[in-house]
């Protein structure tokens, strides 16, 4: 028969190993020389981390497709009949020039003191409205203060026949030879400079 217990009563105190205190276990704290290891460690790791993360940066491409900096893919319906007036981008900040030498992309920008110069018709060249300089339709220098001839920007061209040509070290006109354009870019981010008034 089953006994409950009353007020009053003290219930007997049940031990069992479970209940025994667990023994301590002691930890050594880190010494000064380990706590200067973990900090040079951690220091280390962010450091390489700062690298990582700026050669990433550098490594990414800077500027839009289609915006100033980046590369045009520009449609080859757009470039202008050989010896016409030259076509201006201004959201590339270039024109395309078409002259019996063949495809140019002049940079826009006047190589005296960075005025904008116009292509005027009635004098078939371009002239700096600033101080004057004045260059032909594939960006020679023919007079004024400019140092130098206009500058251009590397242009890729793919034509039909699949083959493809790139502006050489000098920004020379890419000769076009009859062959019919499949598609043209400009990297206006990759800009030569012409050696002087050549
Ligand atoms: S800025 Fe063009 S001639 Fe001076």
């Amino acid at each position: 028969m089953a006994t409950t217990a009353t007020a009053g009563e003290t219930k007997p105190q049940v031990s069992s190993p479970q209940a025994k205190a667990a023994p301590q276990v002691q930890v050594a704290a880190p010494s000064r020389r380990e706590f200067l290891y973990y900090i040079w460690g951690a220091s280390m790791a962010l450091l390489l981390g700062e690298t990582a993360a700026g050669i990433i940066w550098f490594a990414l491409p800077r500027f839009k497709a289609g915006t100033f900096g980046g590369v045009f893919n520009f449609a080859p319906e757009r470039v202008p009949a050989m010896g016409s007036a030259p076509l201006n981008v201004p959201e590339g900040r270039f024109w395309v020039a078409n002259p019996e030498q063949g495809l140019v992309i002049l940079y826009g920008v006047c190589t005296h003191l960075g005025c904008l110069p116009k292509w005027v018709d009635v004098n078939n060249r371009f002239e700096c409205p600033c101080h004057g300089s004045k260059f032909e339709l594939d960006g020679l220098y023919i007079e004024g203060p400019a140092p130098r001839s206009l500058d251009r920007f590397k242009t890729t061209i793919t034509f039909t026949d699949g083959t493809t040509a790139t502006t050489n070290g000098d920004g020379d006109p890419i000769p076009l030879e009859g062959r019919t354009i499949a598609a043209i870019s400009i990297d206006t981010g990759a800009r030569v400079k012409r050696n002087g008034k050549v």
